[in-house]
């Protein structure tokens, strides 16, 4: 897929999703062979006011390229400057928030908000275009009604002010994840634009991102939820669209998965943060296989990489076991 001067090596991309699209989860879709990996949602005043917490989300590593880097925020001169200093970490795509429903964003008139105010839209998408010289993409929702009008209208005017994708969640911005999302609307903002349209929403097989592609004609997949404990679906999706079975991660691969997630959580987060994520993320990766209570309990004590290592190579030997008896 391109988008502006980025080309992706396919057409999957890791959906932003805050307080979980970190670096280290990044990296083990990269590995997973996604072609294009979100930051989570990050508040332009936190960067532009020089948030510490708000700046460490801006954390890249060169494995992980490319990186699109989504920002929320509703001031267009702050929107810009904000842009600017993404484009000066190294991101190579600025992606704007207009999908967020949250309460707290919607207050402060950012996320879905914007896709009922399109004359602050176009000058944010203005003021951010001509502060960076990298491929600027926005993500919507359907809008606040069902029909999808708002988002073909938003779709457009992006498209007029210079941005070089959209990605389409359709839902509407009431319905949060309520419901099914409704792909019509993803093949109606294609079928409106000339500019690559990323499709999103309910992809939780490899089967249904191919589905999604043939139904829409979207140029690219997102991936959120399904992606969470299973950063694979992305092999998968690849191996699907090129005629080959998609395999499900065998209990290896998961270990495997579990113990990098670990390490690149300890390196790039440190060891005292990374344990305490551990403690409830190392769950996700054990979901339906065996004796997976007893890990989940064992590891809500995590305090130390050791510890956290130590738990991991157990659990491998305890289902290895089983497999033997
Ligand atoms: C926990 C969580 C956090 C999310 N955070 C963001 C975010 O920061 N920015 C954003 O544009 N969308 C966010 N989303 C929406 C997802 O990117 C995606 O649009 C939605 O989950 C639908 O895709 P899926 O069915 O593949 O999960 C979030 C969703 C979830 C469940």
């Amino acid at each position: 897929m391109k988008i502006g001067s980025v080309k992706t090596d396919n057409f999957t991309v890791l959906a932003p999703l805050a307080g979980i699209t970190n670096l280290p989860l990044r990296l083990l879709a990269k590995k997973a062979g996604c072609g294009l990996v979100c930051s989570e949602m990050i508040s332009a005043n936190g960067l532009v006011y020089g948030s510490d917490k708000t700046v460490q989300l801006l954390a890249s590593a060169p494995e992980e390229k490319p990186l699109s880097v989504q920002l929320f925020g509703s001031n267009p001169p702050i929107m810009a400057e904000a842009a600017r200093i993404v484009q000066d970490s190294g991101a190579d795509v600025v992606d704007i928030n207009f999908g967020c429903s949250v309460k707290k964003i919607l207050k402060s008139n950012s996320g879905s908000a914007l896709m009922k105010d399109p004359p602050l839209a176009c000058r944010i998408l203005d003021s951010v275009r001509k502060a960076i010289s990298i491929p600027l993409t926005i993500k919507i929702r359907s809008g606040w009604e069902p029909s999808g009008k708002q988002a073909i209208e938003i779709a457009r005017l992006a498209e007029g002010c210079g941005v070089d994708a959209i990605a389409v969640h359709p839902r509407t911005a009431t319905q949060g994840f309520r419901g099914e999302a409704n792909w019509s609307i993803i093949s109606s903002v294609k079928r409106a634009l000339t500019i690559p349209v990323i499709g999103n929403g309910d992809v939780t097989a490899p089967a249904d991102a191919l589905r999604m592609l043939a139904e829409t004609g979207c140029d690219g997949v997102m991936v959120g939820r399904a992606a969470i404990g299973n950063p694979m679906i992305f092999a998968g999706m690849l191996a699907a669209a090129n005629g080959r079975p998609p395999a499900l991660p065998n209990d290896s691969q998961r270990i495997l998965m579990m113990t990098a997630y670990l390490q690149d959580s300890v390196r790039y987060l440190g060891e005292k943060v990374a344990c305490r994520m551990m403690r409830s993320r190392l769950c996700w990766f054990v979901k339906g296989m065996r004796n997976a209570g007893q890990f989940r309990n064992a590891v809500r004590y995590i305090a130390s990489e050791k510890e956290a290592t130590d738990l991991i190579r157990q659990y491998a030997e305890s289902i290895s076991a089983w497999s033997e008896n």
